[in-house]
């Protein structure tokens, strides 16, 4: 799928086994989805635009790429998404967080967004969208609506593992939103649960369930 990356690693694969085990415990389980996030984030921004700077090596003055963090923010799609942002803050520290609340429905499974707050220079920033979980893909394109309606340019979603059905709803509404995952699992179920999964991630994270 056009604009879709998988992260394809043994070492993803290792993580993703203990995120997958229904015997791992809420502590490990917070710890690899926040350091999944920090590989994600990396991948995710290997288009990124440097600025040409001017440093100073102990032996010569070179000129070299270097990113003004100033210019993004993430935004975790809560709750879930708050899992992954200890780690793409290790990556990039100065980012602005713009929080997006958003459950889905247990009968319809539409998303209800119930809260968003942004930073003000919202539009002139990239938002990179944080969420582990990408299952129908109607959280996501809620989520890429909100930013879009705010008037941001660029916006990047990252998750842990995407379903191939949301998958296709994101990039057919919003071809413009690169996509980077750990993982594209086979399917939903009749829960529109991803399967086979790691279950649901806000319970496992936060330690609901
Ligand atoms: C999960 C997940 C996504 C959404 C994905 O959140 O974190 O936000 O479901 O499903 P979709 O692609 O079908 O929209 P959930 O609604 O369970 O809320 P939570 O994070 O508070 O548990
Ligand atoms: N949300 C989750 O947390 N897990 C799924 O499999 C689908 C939606």
């Amino acid at each position: 799928m056009e604009n879709v990356t998988a992260l394809n690693h043994p070492l993803i694969e290792h993580k993703l086994s203990i995120l997958r085990n229904k015997h791992t415990g809420t502590k490990l389980f917070r710890e690899v989805v926040s350091e999944i996030g920090a590989y994600l984030i990396y991948e995710a921004m290997r288009d990124v635009e440097l600025e040409q700077t001017t440093v100073e090596t102990p032996l010569e003055t070179i000129t070299m790429g270097t990113l003004n963090e100033d210019n993004y923010a993430f935004a975790p799609i809560m709750r879930a998404g708050m899992g992954m942002l200890d780690g793409v803050l290790k990556v990039i520290p100065n980012a602005k967080i713009a929080h997006v609340g958003m459950y889905r429905d247990e009968t319809t499974f539409e998303p209800v967004n119930y809260f968003f707050k942004a930073p003000e220079d919202i539009g002139n920033r990239e938002v990179i969208i944080l969420d582990p979980m990408l299952a129908t893909g109607g959280s996501a394109c809620d989520a890429i609506d909100l930013f879009k309606k705010k008037g941001v340019e660029k916006i990047r979603f990252i998750c842990l593992i995407a379903a191939p059905e949301g998958l296709k709803k994101v990039t057919t509404e919003h071809p413009d939103v690169p996509i980077v995952c750990a993982h594209i699992d086979d399917h939903l179920n009749e829960n529109c649960y991803i399967v086979p999964g790691l279950g649901d991630a806000g319970d496992r994270i936060f330690g609901t369930k």
